[in-house]
């Protein structure tokens, strides 16, 4: 039994999609398994040349591979079945392959309504916090309890503790920048983002080989709170980076990696492969800078910033990957 994760370091949108869509590719999972989260993600995947958003459904489904929402997800019925209908539109059959764990929770009309009207966090309005709350307090529907789920449900404990080997790949969302509890509280989402997210799945530790961490070399955040500083750079960073949300169409706030804010989630995570990603938008934009302990630091040039970056995870034992392309590592 084998179980890889993937998991954002920052507060989302660095690539996860990328880096799962690659481990799938490669590595011979019999599941990938969404963790957290609802359809407040927004994945971007590159398959066959063709471009796919989900936000419900891992990246599985694209190499026939068993592809599951987990015990530890909000689903919405409404999205959960358009987006089975834009996969199929896409060239994509997911006929067979998409489960939804029996005792992961529903997102109602009711949260979503809910959730439209917030303007305190800066949420997705996908009705992602009322669902989790309504989940805490013990008034929430489990997906079990939706006839149209029916034909998709399965009990994670059967499918994974069965006879079968099984090989899994963990698929997180958001980051670790918004997780419930080590994200900038109460600027977060609602769910738990980090590695350990993907353990309330019916996923025992010891299981656990690789933990993929995935960062962007510089940082985006979507949501209320103030954190782009002011410099025009960050307007450059965000055209030629094309930040804008693939769920909401947001623009990305942007600011240089804080690179405190990424060891802490190296090792809260206990990341050992961790993939820098978007390293052709500093290219392009031609400035290399990051932030350590408050302070900004500059480098000449691209290789000058990867040596430093290199040199503070050497003891560590981290594997360190620099991505310039939206479909390689
Ligand atoms: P919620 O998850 O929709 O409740 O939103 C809470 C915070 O998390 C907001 O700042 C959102 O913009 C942010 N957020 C939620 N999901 C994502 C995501 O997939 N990528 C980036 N930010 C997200
Ligand atoms: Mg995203």
């Amino acid at each position: 039994m084998l179980v890889d994760i993937t998991v954002d370091l920052q507060y989302g949108d660095c690539g996860k999609g990328k880096v799962t869509h690659h481990l799938c590719r490669t590595k011979g999972y019999t599941h990938v398994l969404r963790y957290n989260g609802g359809c407040n993600a927004g994945h971007t995947i590159y398959h066959d040349g063709k471009k796919y958003v989900t936000h419900h459904i891992p990246a599985g489904v694209f190499f026939g591979v068993k592809s599951i929402i987990g015990s530890g997800c909000v689903v919405s019925k409404h999205q959960f079945f358009k987006e089975l209908e834009e996969l199929r539109a896409g060239g994509i059959n997911p006929d067979g392959l998409v489960y939804i764990a029996k005792n992961a929770h529903v997102i109602t009309d009711n949260h979503l309504l809910e959730d439209g009207s917030d303007n305190q966090i800066g949420t997705t309005k996908k009705g992602n916090g009322p669902a989790y709350r309504d989940k805490y307090s013990r008034t929430g529907v489990r997906a079990e309890e939706v006839p149209e789920f029916e034909p998709y449900l399965i009990d994670l404990y059967e499918e994974f503790h069965g006879n079968k080997k099984v090989k899994i790949l963990g698929e997180g969302a958001q980051g670790f920048g918004l997780d419930i509890d080590w994200g900038d509280y109460p600027y977060v989402t609602s769910s738990h983002c980090t590695s350990a997210g993907a353990l309330l799945n019916a996923i025992p530790p010891a299981w656990v080989q690789d933990v993929w961490g995935v960062a962007k070399i510089y940082e985006t955040y979507v949501g209320a709170k103030n954190f782009e500083p002011d410099d025009p750079v960050f307007q450059q960073i965000r055209d030629v980076g094309d930040e804008y949300g693939a769920t909401t169409g947001r623009p990305r706030q942007c600011n240089w990696m804080d690179f405190d804010l990424l060891n802490k989630a190296c090792k809260i995570n206990g990341v050992n492969k961790l993939v820098f990603n978007k390293m052709d938008i500093l290219r392009e934009v031609g400035v290399w800078k990051l932030f350590k302990d408050g302070q900004l630091i500059e480098f000449k040039e691209e290789n000058e910033m990867k040596d430093w970056i290199r040199s503070n995870f050497r003891r560590d034992q981290v594997e360190i990957f620099f991505s310039a392309d939206k479909n390689k590592i």
